[in-house]
């Protein structure tokens, strides 16, 4: 078959479920790049959606796989224990934030935000939990219960998991009680305290699982303030606080953490995407004595925590953890705001530019901040002209998320200010 038939067999094999954002036919990825199979280059600032931190098929990471490969592919961590996995661990206790020193691995986000949900139902003997408005922690039936950042994301599905209680994200350029980030008194956090008077009987509630800077839900970054006053919030009132980090993680924010942005330590720690280095791995930790009152059988899985996976997790860390890396994540993070905030002062159909290290979006409005998700996707297609890939996110499908590798050459975020000035310009003539 052809590349170009081949290319159209997706729509008869496949269901159309998954939403496809392109009809590319990759052969293959090489740092920053995808190349189709007709030898055609494409700017990748999807990266496996925030999976691939150091590019495409980087060389330390392609070796450490190869090496496992050759000598063990699949065990099972149920049966036996093999090197990669036990040094992964050892590794991440080092970096983790303050004492999340013990883990459970899986193999994607939904796994262990469901594991992380299970580990707080179990230590605390309480079914319910508290999610965000707006948030997105996956597809399985227990992570689409506590997603909510798409109305179609739950279409058809009900009835979801009980007790689950949504709370108002702090999404301060729409916020919904009409204050201003400097001088509130973080009413949307008021408002989830009153509603422990009406609806959220307190004592059924294992834990709160929020997100330190909303993805899908449109790269929504929370104050400072908010992320300690919620741990706060879970200290008084004694639930366990997880965060999902499945997208902020591995450097995304220019720690290695998010929760070391916000110097804030939760309970129990979700990981996933990045963490695999492009594998499927991810991880939920906690700690020790929490994770030892969870019994022997409690929780299993059969590929979580596989070889090959920890074994290029773990060389994907050793560059990643480096100081000296996560300031370059940082640095060129901050840069490249500065100049959507330039581009956002000629075209105020930028209504906000937002996001920490290297993990930024635009939120395209209308007069009156009017969602306006047709600009996105003039936007999205002329990127895709120039043969850039972005993608869009946000409950109006309204904000443009860019999620380029964390060793990304400075000049090529140059070039994708360059095209987005070129994109607004000709949106404005048409
Ligand atoms: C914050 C967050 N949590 C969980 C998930 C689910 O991860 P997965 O698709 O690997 O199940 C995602 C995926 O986008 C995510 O962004």
């Amino acid at each position: 078959m052809s590349p170009e038939e081949l290319k159209n067999t997706y729509p008869e094999y496949f269901t159309p479920a998954l939403t496809k954002a392109t009809n590319l036919l990759i052969e293959r990825g090489e740092g920053p790049y995808l190349f189709t199979t007709d030898g055609e280059r494409y700017l990748d600032l999807v990266q496996g959606i925030a999976v691939n931190a150091l590019g495409h098929a980087h060389p330390a990471l392609v070796e450490a796989a190869c090496a496992q490969i050759r000598k063990m592919i699949h065990g099972s961590f149920n049966l036996i224990n093999y090197p990669s996995a036990l040094q992964l661990a050892i590794t991440l206790r080092k970096l983790t934030p303050g004492n999340l020193d013990m883990f459970f691995f899986t193999n994607t986000g939904a796994e262990s935000v469901e594991g992380g949900l299970k580990l707080a139902r179990y230590v605390s003997g309480k079914s319910g939990s508290i999610a965000f408005r707006g948030g997105f922690h996956g597809r399985t039936m227990g992570a689409a219960s506590v997603t909510s950042s798409n109305v179609s994301f739950r279409k058809h599905y009900a009835p979801f998991l009980a007790q689950i209680y949504f709370a108002p994200y702090p999404y301060c350029y729409r916020c919904s009680f009409g204050q201003q980030v400097e001088t509130c008194h973080l009413e949307c956090l008021e408002y989830l305290k009153e509603d422990f008077h009406y609806v959220i009987p307190r004592e059924n509630v294992s834990a709160v699982l929020f997100e330190l800077v909303m993805g899908e839900g449109g790269y929504i970054v929370p104050p400072e303030k908010y992320v300690k006053a919620l741990r706060q919030l879970c200290d008084d009132y004694g639930l366990l606080l997880i965060f999902d980090e499945v997208q902020t993680g591995m450097g995304r924010t220019g720690k290695l953490f998010a929760s070391d942005v916000f110097g804030v330590v939760p309970d129990i720690l979700v990981m996933g995407k990045a963490i695999g280095a492009g594998f499927p791995l991810a991880i939920v930790a906690s700690t020790k004595e929490r994770m030892e009152k969870w019994e022997s059988g409690a929780h299993g899985t059969t590929f979580g925590g596989n070889p090959v996976a920890c074994a290029a997790a773990l060389a994907q860390l050793e560059i990643i953890s480096q100081e000296k890396f996560l300031e370059s994540v940082r640095k060129k993070g901050e840069a490249f705001r500065n100049r959507l905030k330039a581009v956002q002062q000629r075209f105020p159909e930028i209504g906000d530019v937002r996001g920490v290290g290297l993990m930024n979006g635009i939120e395209l409005v209308k007069e009156g901040k009017a969602p306006d998700p047709d600009k996105a996707t003039f936007i999205r297609k002329y990127f895709m002209e120039k043969k850039i890939l972005v993608l869009s996110c946000g409950v109006f499908k309204n904000v443009i998320r860019f999620i380029p590798p964390l060793n990304v050459e400075e000049s090529l975020l140059e070039q994708v200010v360059h095209t987005l000035e070129e994109a607004l310009q000709r949106s404005a003539r048409t």
